[in-house]
């Protein structure tokens, strides 16, 4: 479950005589049950991955609280974020974000290294992994030597790899063919229902949307709640 509450944030540009203030989130509550997959969508510079960015914990918000999973993030130091991070949240980008220099599974094996899973270990669990994304054809291959859809199948893979019980996505199909984008959505349903996982997806898509059960936009710095959600089913 995520709970935020009173969450703003500002980002300060130019020199310290001329600094400005460019407010992006103007006091934010929002509740996120666990097992709901939630679509944010707003314009361009609406503050949809600044949202995300504050609730992985790569920057602190000026005010107001998160909480995790029962756990207040925003008072966590570096380290215990890097921690916490690890055991709850995964991540899948638009840009996939894999490491060029590693194989799929290499890539896939990452987070378990991270969290000091041991070798033998690590093995079955990615293989496992590698055969749920249909990918098990695919474990030496690079990231270049993939189609997009494969890449992205890899990076949802790592995402997954420690079962984590939350995801944020930005933007997670917007380098997808219309294909590969069904075959992603599908799978965070399955995933969404089958292991209960919570999906916070920002995009501008309103097929993405579709799959949410519920759609908030940013707007203005605010939260509101889009009530037409049938509309777009
Ligand atoms: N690091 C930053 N420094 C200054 N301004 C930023 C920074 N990151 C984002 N912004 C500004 O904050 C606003 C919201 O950006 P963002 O969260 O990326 O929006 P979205 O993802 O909805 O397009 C934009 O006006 C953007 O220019
Ligand atoms: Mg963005």
């Amino acid at each position: 479950m995520i709970v935020i509450r009173g969450l703003a944030h500002s980002f300060y540009v130019g020199k310290k005589n001329s600094r400005q203030e460019i407010p992006v989130l103007k006091g934010i509550d929002l509740k996120i049950n666990k097992g709901e997959i939630v679509a944010v969508i707003g314009k361009s510079g609406s503050g949809k991955s600044t949202l995300l960015n504050l609730l992985s914990g790569y920057i602190k918000p000026l005010q107001g609280e998160i909480v995790l999973n029962g756990t207040d993030v925003t008072a966590l130091s570096e380290g215990d974020w890097a921690t916490f991070r690890a055991e709850n949240l995964g991540f899948i980008f638009q840009s996939f974000q894999l490491i060029p220099s590693m194989t799929a599974f290499q890539n896939i094996e990452l987070p378990l290294v991270m969290k000091g899973i041991n070798e033998a270990d690590r093995e079955a669990i990615v293989k496992s992994m590698l055969a749920k994304v249909g990918l098990d054809d695919y474990a030496e291959h690079y990231p270049s030597e993939l189609s997009g859809g494969q890449q992205q199948r890899v990076s949802v893979a790592r995402a997954l790899i420690v079962e984590p019980p939350i995801i944020l996505a930005d933007e997670p199909t917007g380098s997808l063919d219309q294909e590969t984008e069904d075959e992603l959505l599908s799978f965070v349903k399955q995933l969404n229902e089958e292991e209960g996982i919570t999906f916070v997806l920002i995009t501008h898509d309103e097929e993405v949307a579709s799959v949410a059960d519920r759609v908030i936009r940013l707007e203005d710095g605010s939260v509101v709640e889009r009530l037409d959600k049938g509309a777009i089913r």
